[in-house]
């Protein structure tokens, strides 16, 4: 038993929650309870290392979901839209309800905006509407929830954007045009959510973007290039071409970045605020800098 408040943590051996988790558990002010399927994977292992309770819960199984919310005083609530596909909505609400009856008294549940209805039915962006549907319903329920809006991870860069070029320069290829593309570090997820969850109730209902960058792909280009050391180009290519690349989950990855690029209104990401509630924010650029581990493999 402790007498920090507990913080149940889903998704916490992922990005998202693995970084709430790790942020929670090395302020030394909060308990951390972290869901996992697995409590014998590797990730798991390295929570229980760090002092959290880690739970075997399964969030499809409502039985394994209201035990694992038992007494808890907060939660940071993400799911997994690519293992849930369309099954997101019903086990993140019925998660939200178990982590609300239990008595918790901030919930921080991780969202992305509504996208079908805005884009007349023409984007496909299911991983946005699960999230969107149960963000509207707790707002509409005067819940105690917080929302946080997360931009796309820098870590997906040398990850997954990154191609090195038969000259030895990099280059990403995106269909973006010049329109700023909200970007953040997932590791800075965590003091985000730890400042929200110190905030309680003044942000009841608020909408939090989780952004420490908004510049024009080329920009980007340009950061890269500097901090990298070798030249990294933008290939700006059309929508209707990026839905065919041979990438994994293009035709998603297509219809996200045009969402973004119809509607910057809705994406428009308040970076200073941001910055205001997590002063280490970090742009693009200044990730790279203090994570050169990132890009290690690609540069070898
Ligand atoms: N990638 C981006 O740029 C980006 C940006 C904004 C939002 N998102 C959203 O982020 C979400 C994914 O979060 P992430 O990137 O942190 O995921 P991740 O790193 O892929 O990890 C997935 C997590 O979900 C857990 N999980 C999956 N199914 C579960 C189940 N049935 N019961 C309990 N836990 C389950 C896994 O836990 P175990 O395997 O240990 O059980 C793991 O911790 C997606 O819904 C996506 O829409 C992504």
């Amino acid at each position: 038993m402790t007498d920090r408040p507990l913080v149940l943590v889903t998704g916490a051996t992922g990005a998202q929650g693995g970084s709430v988790a790790r942020h929670l558990l090395r302020s030394g002010r909060w308990a951390v309870r972290a869901v996992t399927r697995d409590p014998r994977s590797a990730a798991a292992a390295a929570l229980t290392a760090r002092g959290a309770d880690v739970v075997a819960c399964d969030l499809t199984d409502p039985g394994q979901v209201r035990r694992s919310v038992a007494g808890v005083d907060a939660a940071f609530l993400v799911t997994d839209y690519w293992s849930l596909k369309e099954r997101e909505y019903e086990v993140a609400r019925r998660t939200a309800d178990a982590v609300l009856a239990a008595g918790a008294g901030t919930l921080v549940h991780s969202s992305l905006p509504e996208a079908h209805r805005r884009s007349g039915g023409a984007l496909a962006l299911p991983h946005h509407d699960g999230k969107a549907r149960l963000e509207e319903e707790l707002r509409a329920s005067g819940s105690p929830v917080v929302t946080v809006h997360l931009s796309t991870y820098y870590e997906n860069w040398p990850a997954r954007r990154l191609r090195r070029q038969e000259d030895g320069t990099f280059a990403f290829t995106l269909p973006h045009g010049d329109t700023p593309l909200p970007a953040v570090s997932v590791a800075d997820l965590g003091p985000l959510v730890g400042a929200v969850l110190d905030a309680g109730p003044a942000l009841h209902g608020d909408v939090v973007k989780a952004v420490g960058d908004l510049l024009p792909p080329a920009a980007y280009a340009a950061a890269l290039t500097r901090s990298l050391g070798v030249p990294v180009a933008y290939r700006d290519v059309p929508y209707e071409t990026y839905r065919e690349l041979p990438l994994p989950h293009a035709r998603a990855v297509a219809d996200m970045l045009e969402f973004t690029r119809r509607h910057p209104d809705v994406t428009a990401a308040d970076v200073a605020r941001a910055r205001g509630l997590h002063p280490g924010m970090r742009t693009l650029e200044s990730w790279a800098d203090s994570a050169p581990e990132q890009f290690a493999r690609l540069l070898r």
